[in-house]
């Protein structure tokens, strides 16, 4: 996958599926330690231990449509590829919390993408869930909040094209620091 959007998109893909109503995406860099975190957070329906065991491999799936599932997987073989470590928690009926750790200047760690859009396409689909975005580079620290913006919205829908377009430059500014 050719950017680190596309590789959050799938984990939280997965907590959306999981009928998870809050979901918190965190990703930090920290270029003094070279560090690059990524944690997806829900309150979704969760795994059983034994399942969570066998999640990076990817015959382990409870799709229907085809038995194999990449999700995990994909993010698996990116932390094993670059140094990396992945480790998901989860409990049943509470959630899980995935979270890669990459050493950040890693030549093999792609680029961050469009995150922007990456949040965009998850609310589009999924108006009720909420989502939270913690973004922080060094001094930048970004914090999005559908709860925050639908009090704003006053009603409108959050799913509207014109406001869906507005949120994922708003993030896209915010992630750089302009919104500050
Ligand atoms: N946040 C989560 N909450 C509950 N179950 C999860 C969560 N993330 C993954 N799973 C479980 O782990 C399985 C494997 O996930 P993975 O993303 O690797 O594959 P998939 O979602 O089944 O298929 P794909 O991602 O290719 O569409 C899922 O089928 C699901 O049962
Ligand atoms: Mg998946």
């Amino acid at each position: 996958m050719e950017d680190l959007a596309m590789y959050i998109i799938e984990i939280l893909m997965n907590s959306i599926h999981a009928s998870s109503h809050n979901i918190i995406c965190n990703i930090e860099i920290d270029t003094h330690e070279d560090l690059l975190t990524i944690i997806v957070e829900d309150d979704g329906k969760g795994m059983e231990e034994q399942f969570l065991n066998n999640i990076t491999n990817p015959f382990v799936t409870t799709r229907k449509t085809r038995k194999i599932g990449l999700g995990v997987s994909f993010l698996q073989s990116l932390c094993d590829q670059c140094n990396g470590k992945l480790v998901i928690k989860s409990r049943p009926n509470i959630g899980t919390i995935t979270i890669a750790t990459l050493p950040y200047s890693h030549w093999d760690i792609p680029p961050l993408g469009n995150i922007g859009e990456m949040m965009m396409l998850c609310i589009q689909a999924n108006p009720d869930i909420e989502f939270m975005l913690y973004f922080k580079k060094d001094n930048i620290n970004f914090l999005f909040d559908t709860k925050e913006i639908k009090k704003i919205l006053d009603g409108v829908k959050i799913n509207e094209p014109d406001i869906l377009l507005w949120l994922k430059d708003y993030i896209n500014q915010g992630i750089k620091g302009e919104n500050q």
